[in-house]
């Protein structure tokens, strides 16, 4: 249960990591469109990543315990999938959203990105659902400060998604990230304000909100991975990698075309 603290020398290398995995979400963009298959967006990624990147993809081949190895090299959920999706020769369809998580190690650090798509024309409620976790995701980004608790962070997330009717998945987290995918400290998306561990400058942990338009429940599909919400409802996730600083926060994993920081709406 104890969460390292990064050395200035590791801060430089997540830094690198952090902007190389959005580099992929950059680069993959123009490629999300109706007719696509999932598997053609892996394999470009893939290929970005080794050929490109010289970077390695940390899905491929990853086996926590109790599961079986993940096969492709990014992570693919499409409307009601939360979570973990498995590329597939399945095509996107016009209205579809989907998250790409990106993850890449590179010199031995990793850096872990998602964002949403829109396939064509989203629906006003699909569109409504991504924005308002888009904006999740950042309220609970701007509660990161050294002295601040980690239920600040999902309090704020959780406010907002259930303000508003929707739910927090709670079965997945954000997590500590560094030579490893995941370490200490699991970063929940709900909870109370100052319970929870107290951050501090040096940590580097991600946030990365699911939230589901209807119920909270998740389903398991038998492929091992992927998860989607009981009630066949939409569901939306962000992340990026965070570094804790003493005045604030640093997003590690932003680049030429990440999308801006919104202005609050919701
Ligand atoms: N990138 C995911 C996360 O944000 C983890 C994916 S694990 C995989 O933590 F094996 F499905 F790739
Ligand atoms: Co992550
Ligand atoms: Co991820």
């Amino acid at each position: 249960m104890k969460v390292n603290i990064k050395t200035p020398q590791e801060i430089e290398k997540m830094r690198i990591a952090g902007r190389l995995a959005s580099e992929v979400l950059d680069y993959i963009t123009p490629f999300v469109k109706p007719g696509v298959s999932t598997n053609e967006l892996n394999t470009l990624c893939h290929n970005y990543m080794v050929d490109v990147q010289k970077t390695i993809p940390a899905p491929l081949n990853y086996a926590p315990p109790g599961h079986t190895p993940f096969p492709k090299s990014i992570c693919t959920s499409i409307n009601k999938q939360i979570c973990h999706g498995i590329p597939s020769e399945k095509k996107l369809k016009n209205g579809d959203i989907v998250n790409i998580d990106i993850t890449v190690i590179s010199d031995g650090y990793h850096g872990d990105t998602s964002r949403m798509f829109y396939v064509g024309e989203p629906s006003i409620q699909a569109k409504r659902l991504c924005e308002l976790t888009y904006e999740a995701m950042w309220r609970g980004i701007d509660e990161i400060k050294a002295g601040k608790h980690l239920g600040d962070i999902g309090n704020a997330i959780q406010k907002l998604a259930e303000g508003v009717g929707y739910s927090v998945v709670k079965e997945f987290c954000g997590h500590g990230i560094g030579k490893n995918f995941h370490e200490e400290p699991q970063v929940v998306h709900y909870g109370r304000r100052r319970t929870g561990i107290q951050l501090e400058a040096g940590m580097i942990f991600t946030v990365e909100p699911m939230i589901n338009a209807g119920k909270a429940a998740i389903r398991s599909l038998p492929d091992g991975w992927t998860t989607t919400t009981k009630d066949n409802s939409l569901s939306a996730q962000w992340e990026h990698t965070i570094l804790v600083t003493e005045d604030g926060y640093e997003v590690l994993t932003l680049s030429a075309a990440a999308p801006a920081k919104p202005k609050y709406h919701f």
